[in-house]
């Protein structure tokens, strides 16, 4: 019996002003599968996680979940920690939480009263124990380090308990220790809640030390008199089967060189 894939992306393509940024990307992504995703900047690795999200639409072709097309909207079952993140600054930590949890349920509910605020708050408790945040859940974020800034965004994704979750290089402003920890806790979370993941990364190395799966983007053919002609596409997927790789010395061969 073969098993569906979690996420099967078939022939998307992503133009913005009919100039293509992805052409005929194709994918397909088991549960759990933890994939990281390098490319030069501008290449659309943003663009094709907000398009996981369903935060844009393909141009052509389908990305389907779990069997089902995505709907037209992000829904629960995906959630995102943005490349460039901002919370309220004027709540703390763990109102900032159950505001983020108001307004996905406020759809239904109108704003949460009485045992749903309640529940909510439990909820939010929960995932700031496990984040490592409940002891700072009073504080603002001007008064968290980046490390835990980043725990908020990374709480505030798992909130809704997504079955996907994607992260735009989530740790790319903060110092290599407090890397590692976050790595530590993403690994650690990964598993327990049994999460597929996508991560762009600037960081080839971070790349292959979490990665399942790395996936480049690029593009297969460029127009040097007219250079946004064409868009990128994932040029090597490469399993990763090892945790805690190191990168190969000529790792960084990988970016310009199209797929055998
Ligand atoms: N809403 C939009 N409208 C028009 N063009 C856009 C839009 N969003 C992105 N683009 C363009 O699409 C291209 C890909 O952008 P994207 O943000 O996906 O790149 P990226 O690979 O994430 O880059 P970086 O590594 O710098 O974050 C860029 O040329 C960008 O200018
Ligand atoms: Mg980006």
């Amino acid at each position: 019996m073969s098993i569906s894939p979690k996420i099967s992306v078939s022939a998307v393509s992503k133009h913005y002003d009919s100039v293509p940024i992805l052409e005929r990307v194709n994918l397909d992504v088991e549960t759990g599968n933890f994939c990281t995703i390098v490319g030069a900047s501008g290449c659309g690795k943003s663009t094709f996680l907000r398009l996981l999200l369903s935060q844009e639409l393909p141009t052509r072709g389908t990305i389907e979940l779990d069997g089902q097309v995505l709907p037209d909207e992000p829904t629960p079952n995906r959630g995102i920690v943005f490349q460039r993140y901002s919370t309220f600054p004027h709540l703390s930590v763990e109102e900032n939480l159950i505001l983020g949890d108001e307004f996905e349920q406020s759809r239904t509910l109108g704003r949460l009263f009485g045992n749903a605020r309640n529940k909510s708050r439990e909820k939010v408790q929960d995932t700031l124990q496990k984040i490592g945040l409940y002891e700072a859940r009073n504080k603002y974020p001007s008064q968290l380090s980046g490390g835990m800034q980043q725990r908020l965004a990374i709480a505030q994704a798992l909130l809704k308990e997504p079955e996907v979750l994607l992260l735009d290089e989530p740790f790319g402003a903060l110092d290599p220790g407090i890397r590692q920890d976050m790595h530590e806790l993403l690994l650690g979370l990964w598993e327990e809640l049994s999460m597929t993941i996508f991560m762009v990364t600037h960081d080839i190395a971070e790349a292959f030390k979490l990665g399942t799966r790395l996936l480049v983007f690029d593009k297969i053919r460029h127009d040097p008199d007219e250079p946004s002609a064409f868009g990128a596409t994932i040029t090597y997927d490469l399993p990763l089967a090892e945790k805690h790789n190191q990168p190969p010395p000529d790792a960084h061969d990988l970016f310009g060189k199209p797929a055998k």
